[in-house]
């Protein structure tokens, strides 16, 4: 029997409950998915390669038909190196549909043989993107419920980070458990 294997790229600058909702969704219907994080030169991400990757794995731990994997370049390229047929794409609401049928149909030009396939996330995520998620976090905005815990805690230490930083502490270069531990006004 035929079985599937798809691919989730995206930036995943952060990873959030969105994202997962895709994902189970998408394990449920393909045989294999791979979540494809894409190494872009051109953005300045706030979480390095590695720590998505890391976030990732452990969000999707749970899942045993889904990878996590990096990739820089064309994704129609990296699906092919990888053998899977079909890109998986969320579409939150209808402006998603714009860039989102501009992208697909570019695949589709540059590798015929690849289907998109969209899945809309839970309605209760249709305003989320990483983008929010982090703009909130670095202005002190409760980000429960968005992201995962483990994903939350990973997006405070940062933010603590760049505090220290600004404030001229030189801890600030180290992680937080290197360096002094000041407390962190919550806001919730
Ligand atoms: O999470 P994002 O940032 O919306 O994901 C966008 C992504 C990574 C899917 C898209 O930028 C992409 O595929 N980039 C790889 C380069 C590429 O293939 N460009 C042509 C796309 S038509």
């Amino acid at each position: 029997m035929k079985r599937i294997k798809a691919i989730y790229p995206g930036s995943f600058d952060p990873p959030t409950n969105g994202h997962l909702d895709l994902i189970e969704r998408g394990s449920k219907i393909f045989d294999e998915l791979v979540v494809a994080i894409l190494r872009n030169p051109e953005k300045d991400p706030l979480f390095s390669l590695a720590d998505r990757r890391k976030m990732l794995e452990a969000m999707t731990s749970g899942f045993d038909n889904v990878s996590v994997d990096t990739f820089e370049g064309l994704t129609v390229d990296y699906a092919l190196r990888v053998e899977a047929t079909t890109i998986l794409r969320g579409i939150r609401a209808i402006s998603d549909y714009e860039y989102e049928l501009q992208m697909a149909l570019m695949n589709r030009k540059l590798q015929p043989g690849l289907e998109t396939v969209f899945m809309m996330p839970a309605e209760k995520y249709s305003y989320l993107s990483s983008r929010l998620v982090r703009e909130v976090a670095q202005l002190g905005g409760s980000i429960a419920c968005l992201v995962p815990e483990l994903v939350a805690q990973k997006l405070r230490e940062k933010i603590d980070v760049a505090h220290k930083f600004e404030n001229g502490d030189p801890a600030a270069g180290k992680t937080p458990s290197e360096g002094k531990s000041k407390s962190r006004k919550k806001k919730s």
